[in-house]
Order: C-alpha cells, then sequence, then structure tokens
C-alpha cells in the first residue's frame, strides 16, 4: 500500500464499502491523498478485523470506524477505548443509546484524538418505521431531539443526512461537527439513495466532512472521480 497523507482540510470520506482486503487496497493505492479519511464499516470491519484498521493507518491514512455501537454503557465504554487504542479518528455510536452509555461513550474518548460520533435516525427509517419501535412523531423531531441528548452527553459530531444539515444547524448552531452520507455530485447516479445534495450544497447547507462511496468507488477511474469531487468542492 502507498503511503496516503491524512489530509484535514479534506473533506471527503470514502466509504471502503468493499467485501475484503484486497479490494480495499486497490482502491487505497488508486484514490490516496485525494480523500481525507477512510471510512471502515461492518462488511470490512467483520471480514477483516482491526488489521484492516492497522494497515490503512500505518499506511499514513485516517480510519472513520463506523460500528454504530449501540449495547450496555459498560460494553460501549470499552468498545470505544478499543477504537481509540486502534487510532480510529472517528466512530459511531447509536444516539438512541440513551444518557447512560452516550456518556460512557463521550468520557472513554476524553482526551484522545477519536472523535465519537452519534447516528441520529439512519435514513432507511421513516415516521411509520419509528412508529413501529414506539416513537410516534416526525423523523425530524426525533433527530433533533436525538442530536440535542448527544449534547448534552458531550457527543460532539453527528451523522445526519444531508436534508437535516439545516434544521439541526438552526436548533443546535456551529458547534456539532456534522457528517453526511447520502452526497452525489451531479454526474453521479443515485443509486439507493433519495434523500440527497451535491457535495458543494452539503458543505454550503453546513456540512463538514462527506461520506462518498459508488460515486467514487463504483467509477472506471475511482482517483478522477475523487479529484472532480475535490475540484467542485474548492
Ligand atoms: O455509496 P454511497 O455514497 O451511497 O455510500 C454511502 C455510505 O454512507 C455507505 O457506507 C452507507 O452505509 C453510509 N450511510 C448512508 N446513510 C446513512 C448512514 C450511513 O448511506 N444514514
Amino acid at each position: 500500500m502507498h503511503p496516503v497523507p491524512t489530509n484535514e482540510k479534506n473533506k471527503i470520506i470514502l466509504a471502503l464499502d468493499v467485501p475484503g482486503a484486497e479490494e480495499a487496497r486497490d482502491l487505497i493505492r488508486r484514490v490516496g491523498a485525494r480523500v481525507g479519511l477512510y471510512k471502515v464499516g461492518l462488511q470490512l470491519f467483520t471480514r477483516c478485523g482491526p488489521d484492516i484498521v492497522k494497515e490503512i493507518r500505518d499506511a499514513g491514512a485516517g480510519v472513520f470506524l463506523d460500528l454504530k455501537f449501540f449495547d450496555i454503557p459498560n460494553t460501549v465504554r470499552h468498545a470505544v477505548e478499543s477504537a481509540v487504542a486502534l487510532g480510529a479518528e472517528m466512530l459511531t455510536v447509536h444516539l438512541g443509546g440513551g444518557p447512560g452509555m452516550l456518556a460512557a461513550a463521550a468520557q472513554a474518548a476524553q482526551g484522545s484524538d477519536t472523535l465519537v460520533l452519534g447516528v441520529t435516525v439512519l435514513t432507511s427509517w421513516d415516521d411509520a418505521t419509528l412508529a413501529a419501535v414506539g416513537c410516534h412523531g416526525s423523523v425530524e423531531d426525533q433527530v433533533v431531539r436525538l442530536a440535542r441528548l448527544g449534547g448534552e452527553c458531550g457527543i460532539r459530531g453527528l451523522v445526519c443526512s444531508p436534508r437535516e444539515i439545516t434544521p439541526l444547524r438552526e436548533t443546535l448552531g456551529a458547534s456539532p461537527i456534522l457528517v453526511t452520507p447520502g452526497i452525489r455530485p451531479a454526474w453521479a447516479g443515485a443509486d439507493d439513495q433519495k434523500r440527497m445534495l451535491a457535495p458543494a450544497e452539503a458543505v454550503a447547507a453546513g456540512a463538514n466532512y462527506l461520506v462518498i462511496g459508488r460515486p467514487i468507488t463504483a467509477h472506471a477511474d475511482p482517483a478522477a472521480a475523487a479529484q472532480r469531487i475535490l475540484d467542485e468542492l474548492s
């Protein structure tokens, strides 16, 4: 793997949604420093484990470990400690895990360079899904409620859909770090994303980081696609 310096000014987080280490290495080799961080999610982590995180970090790049922890506070505290020890620059917990779990997660990362992000409501959910698990009201109200709870418990960043950037900024101001998937440049297909914004639109709305997968990973030339997005952002 070629060395890939972490570039904190680069807002692009590349989702490594690939089956294994070989595919991940190939993408990283091709895209290189055109992205700021690499997102390792459930698929790749379940196959390759912490070794893939170490490998990416050893190559000089940063990792967003997107495992969406949701468990009792003691278990999540120790899981966050493990992710911090691995050197993840960002990790995720479900805000629905409640105050005790969120405070435990925030405390476990305190004093480290790891940013704990709270996942509000998954974008695959709608008002009917919320009602099915006993939450009555709109997705937007639930997103804002959970984001507030996260802030009260020391969670400084949020994963949200592009549609939620404006209500979150209106209610919580500039301080939370917003990380947004559902990004589609005008020249890319929608795939299964339904509520999308173009990269520059999401940044203009207040996103701090953009999680981008298939517009880069499924492109015939991933490096060119990443460069085109970077150019659109600058
Ligand atoms: O390929 P695409 O750009 O749609 O990938 C988006 C990435 O963001 C995927 O890794 C997906 O799991 C993740 N994600 C999402 N919607 C959320 C949370 C995460 O699309 N609400």
